[in-house]
């Protein structure tokens, strides 16, 4: 193993250096403030590895993304949501045997547990289905408490009933009746009936938009430490429960830099188009600073060359609009943006490209999915990712509670004085 020297005050240290399969190298500084006094100072973690990982790989400068070794493109082509589920969560891809064992044991936990229907009456109009999802999840750990007996089937449940979740949150905000599994079909079919059927009228599921739907949720099925992982991570570290760190981890994914950029992509594009069109004239809004407004769906904390999910949906969304004959001016507006930030000495030096929710939500919109649903796609997406992180972290030897430090810079020690405020009447 090769190490590294640090020389602090006239004293030299030396720490080793942990190499990864790809080459990646990592200074090992666990014992670092024991030895020098000194913690690492990294706001936003951007060179912090929390972790080993054998679940997902990226190359930033080269836009290069593996599934346990699979690059996405292959994945993306010829797998299955469901068998992309079982590679990242059990570590090898499944025979054929064992993919359908898997669906069928899943089938058998699409349902809600019918009090859990209940919850939903209690929202208001005009809830968030991210806040929804959020709390739907936490609530199933009300119902299927985790022992080691019962963990392998939560994970089951969670992958199964989370788009029962989302569909009735759906069918929830638009007042139409819930509708339930049918599990004959695949997850991503299964899924679109629940959301768009009625009762009493004939649904087909479209081919096409079952097959985007299974290459949308694959390109979104893990992405290593990002935000949300990291706080699935971070809350499994305290040793809660899967539902609970789950519901966490949609929390970390909602904001508009993570996951909610898909919605806030669309709402930027409508805005553009509703102000006249001259996205150029907003491009230009973005590169001056002005209220911190950036262009939504473009920049990614590791991508520095092009996100090859992104690449993928631009061409899905070619193919499904062909085949669906649909015009969406949106996706219009979109290309031109991307063509012009491409050339703008702006985005160029910053090295900044179309990230995998730039072209994401003009998909969902074309499947009839509203814009607040958005975030809660990318969730069901998610879902294998976070559930594989947290399966590795609780077998890692090496876990430890995650309890980062910090450089104190507030107030030095002062006097609280006496001011009688103890004695003042409650309620003042
Ligand atoms: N539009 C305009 N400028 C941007 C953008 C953007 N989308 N993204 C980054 N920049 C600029 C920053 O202003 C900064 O410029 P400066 O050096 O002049 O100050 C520089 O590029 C570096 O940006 P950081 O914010 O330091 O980059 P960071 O790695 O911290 O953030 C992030 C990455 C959050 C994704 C950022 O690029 C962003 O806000 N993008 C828009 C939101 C988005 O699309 N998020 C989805 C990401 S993918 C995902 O999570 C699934």
């Amino acid at each position: 193993m090769s190490t590294a020297k640090l020389i602090y005050e006239g004293k030299e240290y030396e720490f080793p250096v942990v190499e990864g399969s790809e080459g990646e190298k990592g200074l090992v500084i666990g014992d670092l403030r024991a030895k020098t006094g000194l913690i690492t100072l990294d706001p936003g973690y951007g060179n912090t590895g929390s972790c080993q990982s054998s679940i997902c790989f990226i190359d930033g400068e080269k836009g290069i993304l593996r599934y346990r070794g699979y690059p996405i493109e292959q994945v993306a082509e010829r797998g299955r949501f469901t068998e992309v589920c079982y590679l990242l969560i059990y570590g090898k891809r499944p025979s054929v045997d064992e993919l359908r064992a898997f669906r069928e044991k899943m089938n058998r936990h699409t349902l809600l547990h019918e009090d859990m229907k209940k919850f939903y009456e209690g929202y208001p109009p005009g809830a968030h289905p991210m806040a929804i999802m959020a709390a739907m999840v936490a609530s199933l750990s009300s119902f299927y408490p985790e022992t080691p007996e019962t963990l392998d089937t939560n994970i089951v449940r969670i992958l199964a009933k989370s788009k029962t979740l989302a569909a009735f949150a759906y069918k929830k905000s638009v007042g139409q009746p819930m509708v339930y599994p049918h599990n004959s079909l695949s997850w991503p079919a299964n899924f679109l009936r629940m959301m768009f059927a009625v009762p009493a009228e004939d649904y087909e599921v479209n081919p096409v938009l079952e097959e985007a739907l299974n290459l949308l949720l694959i390109l979104h099925a893990d992405h290593e430490q990002n935000c949300s992982t990291s706080t699935m991570r971070m809350v499994g570290s305290s040793e809660a429960n899967l539902f609970a760190s789950i519901s966490a981890a949609i929390c970390g994914l909602w904001g508009p830099l993570h996951g909610g950029a898909n919605q806030s992509v669309i709402e930027m594009l409508e805005a553009i188009i509703a102000d006249g069109g001259d996205y150029k004239r907003f491009i230009d809004r973005v590169k001056s600073g002005e209220s911190h407004i950036r262009l939504m769906g473009f920049g990614h904390r590791v991508y520095k060359n092009f996100d090859p999910r992104a690449k993928l949906l631009k061409q899905t969304c070619d193919r499904v609009f062909a085949k669906l004959g649909i015009n969406d001016p949106l996706l219009e507006l979109a290309k031109n943006i991307e063509e012009h930030a491409l050339r703008d000495e702006y985005f160029v030096k910053r090295k900044l490209y179309p990230n995998v929710d730039f072209y994401s939500g003009i998909i969902y919109r074309a499947m009839g999915i509203p814009t607040e649903m958005f975030t809660v796609m990318f969730t069901l997406g998610r879902l294998p990712g976070w559930i594989a992180h947290w399966m590795e972290q609780r077998r890692d030897k090496e876990s430890r509670i995650h309890r980062p430090r910090q450089i104190y810079t507030g107030e030095t020690i002062r006097e609280f004085e006496d001011r009688g405020t103890k004695q003042l009447p409650t309620g003042r």
